[in-house]
C-alpha cells in the first residue's frame, strides 16, 4: 500500500514536473503571444469591420529592438539566454568555425491565425437590468483566461446636470456545448446583468465590457459595445407590453459559395404560405447572395418580409459552417420580442404536418414550454413525376416519394422521436424563453421543451439538394403510378413511399404568393 501511495506521488510529481518545464510554458507562451498581438477587440458583422493584425513570418531583426517603453503595446525580450551566454562566451566562440557559430540574436517568429479573446457580433438589451452580447471566443484563449471580466453601464451626461457614476457588474459567460465541431471560435454570449436598472431614465447611454487583452492580470481593454439614444430604452421597454409585432420568424443557416436561388425561391414561397398569419424571414448573407440572387428574392425582400443581414468578415474567425452557430444565436436574441416563435432549419428542409392539425392550433396547445422539435424525412431526389406538357409544376413539386420513417442514426431509437443531432432534429422556440441553441437542440433551457412525433409534424429533408452539380429527377415515371408496379419497375425505389404533402401544399402556396411574384418575374 505504502509502496503504492508512493508510486503514485512520484507519478504526480514527475507529471507536475514535465508540465511545468514543458508544456505550460511552451502553450502559455503561444497563448500570450496571440494575445498581444491583439490589442483591439475586432467587431464582426456590421458595426464596424476589422482586419486582424497579420504579423508577417519575415520579420526583419531590427524590428526586434527591445522596447523599454512601459505600458501597452508590442513588446519582445530579445535579452534571452543565448545573448548572455555569447557575451561570456565570446572567446570560446570565436575559436570554433563560423558555420557552428551559435546566433546571439533570436526572436520569435509567429505563423498561422493569431486567437482573438471575444469577437463581438451583436448586443441585445433583455431587460431594464440585463444585456446580452452575442460573439465568438478562442477556444485555447478561453482554456487560460476569462474572455469578457465586466459589463458597465456609462449614463450620457446630461447638459448642466452633474455626471451621474456608472454601474459596474460581472459578465457572465454562456458557451453553447452543442454543435460546435472543433474549430478555432466557438460561440459565447456574454450575460450582462446589472443589479439595478440602467438606462431606464431620459438620458440614454453606454454599455461597455472589459475585455481580457493580455496574460497579465490587468491587461484588459474597455469596449463600447451598445449605444442608447434618449428615451430608447423606456421606449423599447413600452412597445414589449403591446402584442408582438410577428406571428413567426425564421432564422437561416450562413449563404456561402453557390446558392441556388429558385430553389431557395420555392422554399420562400412554400413557408410563406405556411406562416402567412404574419412571418419576417432573417437570411445570413456570408458571401453567397451576390446581386443576382438578390433579385431573385426581391419580392420578398420589398415586400418586408425578408432581411438580409451581409456578415463579410466572418472567414477571418474561423468556426463550424460558417460560424452558423453564430447567427443562430444571434437570431435567437434579435426576435425575442419580435415573434411568437423562431423556427431555424435548413433550406433542403420543408416543414410539414399532420393533416389532422393546425400549425397554430398546434403551437397554441404547446405555448406554456420553451420549444418543440421535430424529426426528419428523407425525399427521394431522383424519382419524380413526368413533365405534363402543359403543366407549370417547379421541380419539388414533382418530387413525391419519401423514406418510409424518418432518418435516425441511433439504432436503438424509435425513429418517429429520435432526438438530437441524431435523428437531425430542428426546432421552433418561444425566443422569450430559449437564450441560446445549437443546430439540432437548445442549450439554454436544455430540457422542458416537448420532442414532436414526426407523425405529428416533421421537416421533409430533401439531402444535398443544395450542393453543386446535384441532379435531380433522374428516374420519371407516371403521377398515377401503383406503388407496386414502381417497386416492381425500380427495387431500389423500395425504400420510398408516395408523400404528396409538400408538393399539395406546394400547389397552393403559389397559388398564394401568385401576385407577390408576378409583379418581379
Ligand atoms: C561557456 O561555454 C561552455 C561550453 O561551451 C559552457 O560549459 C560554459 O558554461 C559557458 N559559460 C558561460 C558563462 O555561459
Ligand atoms: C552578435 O553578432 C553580431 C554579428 O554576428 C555582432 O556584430 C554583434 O556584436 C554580436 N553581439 C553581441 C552582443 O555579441
Ligand atoms: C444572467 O445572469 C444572471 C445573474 O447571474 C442570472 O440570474 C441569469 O440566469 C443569467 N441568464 C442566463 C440566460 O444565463
Ligand atoms: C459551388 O461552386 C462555386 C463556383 O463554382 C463555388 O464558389 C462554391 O463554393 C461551390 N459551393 C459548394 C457548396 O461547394
Ligand atoms: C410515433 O408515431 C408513429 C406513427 O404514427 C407510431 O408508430 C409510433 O408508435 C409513435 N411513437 C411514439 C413514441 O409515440
Ligand atoms: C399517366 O397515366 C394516365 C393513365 O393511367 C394517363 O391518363 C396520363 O396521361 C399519364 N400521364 C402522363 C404525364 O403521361
Amino acid at each position: 500500500m505504502k509502496k503504492y501511495a508512493r508510486n503514485v506521488w512520484h507519478k504526480i510529481f514527475t507529471i507536475v514536473l514535465f508540465a511545468l518545464f514543458f508544456q505550460v510554458p511552451i502553450f502559455y507562451g503561444l497563448v500570450k503571444l496571440s494575445i498581444v498581438s491583439c490589442n483591439v477587440m475586432p467587431t464582426l458583422g456590421s458595426i464596424h469591420t476589422f482586419s486582424p493584425r497579420r504579423v508577417g513570418t519575415t520579420t526583419p531583426v531590427h524590428d526586434a529592438t527591445p522596447d523599454l517603453h512601459s505600458g501597452t503595446g508590442q513588446k519582445r525580450d530579445i535579452k534571452g539566454s543565448h545573448l548572455n551566454q555569447a557575451s561570456a562566451n565570446a572567446t570560446a566562440v570565436n575559436s570554433i568555425p563560423a558555420s557552428a557559430k551559435m546566433q546571439n540574436l533570436s526572436q520569435l517568429r509567429p505563423h498561422g491565425h493569431a486567437h482573438f479573446t471575444f469577437v463581438q457580433f451583436s448586443s441585445y438589451r433583455e431587460s431594464p437590468r440585463v444585456f446580452f452580447v452575442v460573439g465568438v471566443t478562442s477556444v485555447v484563449v478561453r482554456e487560460f483566461d476569462l474572455p469578457v471580466y465586466k459589463c458597465e453601464w456609462h449614463p450620457k451626461p446630461n447638459r448642466g446636470e452633474p455626471l451621474q457614476p456608472s454601474k459596474v457588474t460581472d459578465a457572465k459567460m454562456i458557451y453553447v456545448y452543442f454543435d460546435q465541431m472543433p474549430r478555432i471560435y466557438v460561440v459565447a454570449i456574454v450575460n450582462c446583468t446589472f443589479e439595478d436598472d440602467v438606462g431606464m431614465g431620459e438620458e440614454g447611454g453606454s454599455l461597455f465590457m472589459t475585455v481580457s487583452a493580455g496574460p497579465h492580470p490587468g491587461d484588459t481593454e474597455k469596449v463600447l459595445v451598445l449605444q442608447e439614444q434618449n428615451d430608447e430604452a423606456k421606449e423599447a421597454m413600452r412597445k414589449r407590453d403591446q402584442p408582438l409585432p410577428f406571428k413567426y420568424a425564421f432564422c437561416g443557416p450562413p449563404m456561402h459559395g453557390n446558392v441556388k436561388a429558385e430553389w431557395v425561391l420555392q422554399w420562400l414561397v412554400y413557408h410563406h404560405y405556411l406562416w402567412r398569419d404574419s412571418v419576417h424571414f432573417f437570411f445570413y448573407n456570408v458571401g453567397g447572395i451576390t446581386n443576382s440572387v438578390r433579385q431573385v428574392f426581391s419580392p420578398f425582400i420589398n415586400n418586408g418580409l425578408l432581411t438580409i443581414v451581409d456578415v463579410e468578415d466572418q472567414k477571418d474567425y474561423p468556426s463550424w459552417y460558417f460560424n452558423q452557430l453564430l447567427f443562430i444565436n444571434d437570431c435567437l436574441h434579435r426576435t425575442r420580442y419580435l415573434s411568437s416563435w423562431t423556427f431555424f432549419h435548413d433550406f433542403d428542409e420543408f416543414f410539414t404536418m399532420s393533416s389532422s392539425i393546425t400549425l397554430d392550433k398546434l403551437l397554441d396547445e404547446y405555448k406554456d414550454v420553451p420549444y418543440l422539435t421535430f424529426g426528419s424525412l428523407r425525399a427521394s431526389l431522383w424519382i419524380c413525376t413526368d413533365v405534363h406538357p402543359e403543366s407549370s409544376e417547379w421541380p419539388l413539386q414533382r418530387m413525391r416519394w419519401a423514406e418510409k420513417q424518418p432518418f435516425c442514426s441511433a439504432p436503438d431509437q424509435d425513429p418517429w422521436i429520435c432526438i438530437h443531432g441524431k435523428g437531425a432534429r430542428k426546432y421552433v422556440v418561444n425566443p422569450r424563453k430559449v437564450f441560446a441553441g445549437g443546430v439540432h437542440r437548445t442549450a439554454i433551457p436544455e430540457e422542458g421543451g416537448v420532442n414532436l412525433n414526426a407523425s405529428i409534424a416533421r421537416l421533409n429533408h430533401y439531402p444535398g439538394m443544395l450542393a453543386n452539380g446535384t441532379t435531380s429527377c433522374s428516374f420519371t415515371v407516371n403521377v398515377s403510378i401503383p406503388i407496386e408496379l414502381l417497386y416492381q419497375y425500380a427495387p431500389s425505389s423500395q425504400l420510398y413511399e408516395r408523400d404528396d404533402s409538400i408538393p399539395i401544399q406546394m400547389g397552393k402556396a403559389r397559388e398564394f404568393d401568385a401576385e407577390l411574384l408576378a409583379a418581379y418575374l
